[in-house]
């Protein structure tokens, strides 16, 4: 069996259970056959990185920098470092379910610094995931 098979059918399993909460909008994008899609990057419950960027560029960059390296602007100013999200030995770590909370609920909620805020409030489900697979590439593109 190819290592890319397990790439995508782990993602998908991954975003499968992040779609959960939204469900009852969505079609289940579980009846077609996960290992059978080339790259699996169209399915709306898996987000969209091309618009998960737009709002990286514009709620996230400050502290984790345009490139996700963690040197934005306001990072000199942090007690603790934003992550750097192109470092996948720390990202890979991480499954979908745990950077979506992250990112809608904040550090603290994951025992994090409260550094990082809860973006709930500002920002969709929908949203929340499109940024979640954008940050996903941020840190894959390395090892593909
Ligand atoms: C005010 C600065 C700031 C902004 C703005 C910010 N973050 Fe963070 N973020 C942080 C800090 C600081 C940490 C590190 C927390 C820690 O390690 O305890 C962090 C951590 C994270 C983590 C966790 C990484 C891990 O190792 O668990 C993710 C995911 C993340 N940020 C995503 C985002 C996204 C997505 C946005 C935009 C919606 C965003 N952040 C905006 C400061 C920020």
């Amino acid at each position: 069996m190819k290592p890319i098979a397990a790439w995508i059918a782990g993602p998908a399993l991954l975003a499968l259970v992040a779609a959960i909460p939204a469900a009852a909008e969505e079609k289940p994008a579980a009846e077609k056959p996960a290992a059978a899609k080339p790259a699996a990057k169209h399915k709306a419950s898996k987000g969209d990185a091309t618009k998960g960027k737009a709002v990286y560029d514009m709620y996230c960059w400050t502290c984790h920098g345009h490139e996700g390296k963690g040197d934005g602007p306001s990072a000199a100013g942090l007690p603790v470092k934003p992550r750097d999200h192109t470092d996948d030995s720390k990202m890979s770590k991480l499954s979908d379910d745990q950077i979506f909370k992250t990112v809608k609920e904040g550090g603290k909620s994951v025992g994090k610094s409260e550094q990082m805020p809860a973006w709930g409030g500002a920002l969709k489900d929908d949203q929340i995931r499109d940024v979640v697979a954008f940050v996903r590439s941020l840190h894959r593109k390395k090892s593909t």
